[in-house]
């Protein structure tokens, strides 16, 4: 099913993609912006990898901190080696299992998009301590950053434009803070038509601490609706 990325398995994968980075990190790229990379990491990949520097937490994909810890500790892999891997691996994505929500589609990004993102997460995944910036907004605000709701939601008080899952300015006016809590933490809790089920991370409930889980919907409760992103 959808919890196809045991750390057991990455391993082998990454070692045969090493040879084509050889390859591929032939052609020189100039200058990358790391800081658009990381806009688009966030719309383009966030909403299937988890990755702490850019608040994402996908879960179809493997979590890409967690695919590069290891060996950016032991010291095999520099920036410069992931970034081959990235733009390897967005060429011509590994066969996913044969679930096409849970598989990567090839080509999402090329050219220079595609420079920009290997280069941010080159610089980012698996870095020890990495975490997005600091927003405006509240307490609140900073969890629905710090969690990548905004990379499938889009929520105008929170500046966020994802389309993966519903607006939640339109399904959220006049739920209160403890529906919208459960909403976060539990699948079955939710029901949106048209939108599937198994995309949503079904982990908020261990990753985000209580506090923060009720600081997160009363954000949303308070912000609803009111169209008012500092834009
Ligand atoms: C629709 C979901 C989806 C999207 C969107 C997506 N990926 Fe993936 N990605 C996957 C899956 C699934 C895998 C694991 C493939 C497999 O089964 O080996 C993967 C694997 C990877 C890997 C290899 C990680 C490892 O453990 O070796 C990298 C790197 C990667 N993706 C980067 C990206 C980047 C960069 C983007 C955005 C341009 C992106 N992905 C967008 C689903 C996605
Ligand atoms: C990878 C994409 C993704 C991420 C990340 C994500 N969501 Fe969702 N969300 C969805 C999808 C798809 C649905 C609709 C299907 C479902 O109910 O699971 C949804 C539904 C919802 C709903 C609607 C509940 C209802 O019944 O009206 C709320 C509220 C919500 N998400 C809040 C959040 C919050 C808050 C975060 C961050 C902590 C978040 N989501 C992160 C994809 C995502």
């Amino acid at each position: 099913m959808l919890n196809l990325p045991k750390p057991i398995r990455l391993l082998v994968p990454i070692a045969a993609l090493v040879a084509m980075v050889v390859v591929i990190s032939g052609c020189g790229t100039t200058n990358p912006d790391v800081a658009r990379g990381r806009e688009l990491f966030v719309a383009k990949c966030g909403t299937c990898h988890t990755l702490a520097q850019a608040g994402t937490s996908g879960t179809l994909g493997p979590n890409l901190d967690d695919a590069f810890a290891a060996a950016r500790e032991a010291g095999g892999f520099d920036a410069a080696t992931i970034e081959g891997i990235v733009e390897a691996q967005v060429d011509t994505p590994r066969p996913g299992n044969g679930n096409e929500m849970a598989t990567m589609p090839p080509h999402l990004v090329e050219g220079t998009d595609l420079n920009d993102i290997a280069a941010y997460v080159g610089k980012y995944a698996g870095v020890p301590g990495a975490k997005p910036p600091e927003v405006a907004g509240g307490p609140g605000a900073q969890v629905f950053a710090t969690n990548g709701c905004g990379s499938c939601h889009t929520f105008a008080a929170a500046n966020s434009g994802g389309t993966t899952g519903p607006d939640l300015d339109e399904v959220l006016p006049g739920k209160s803070v403890p529906q919208i809590e459960e909403f976060i933490v539990n699948a079955k809790a939710r029901n949106v038509p048209g939108y599937p089920k198994g995309v949503m991370p079904e982990n908020f409930g261990e990753k985000i601490p209580p506090a923060e889980l009720k600081q997160l919907a009363e954000f949303l409760a308070e912000n609803a609706g009111k169209k008012s992103g500092g834009k």
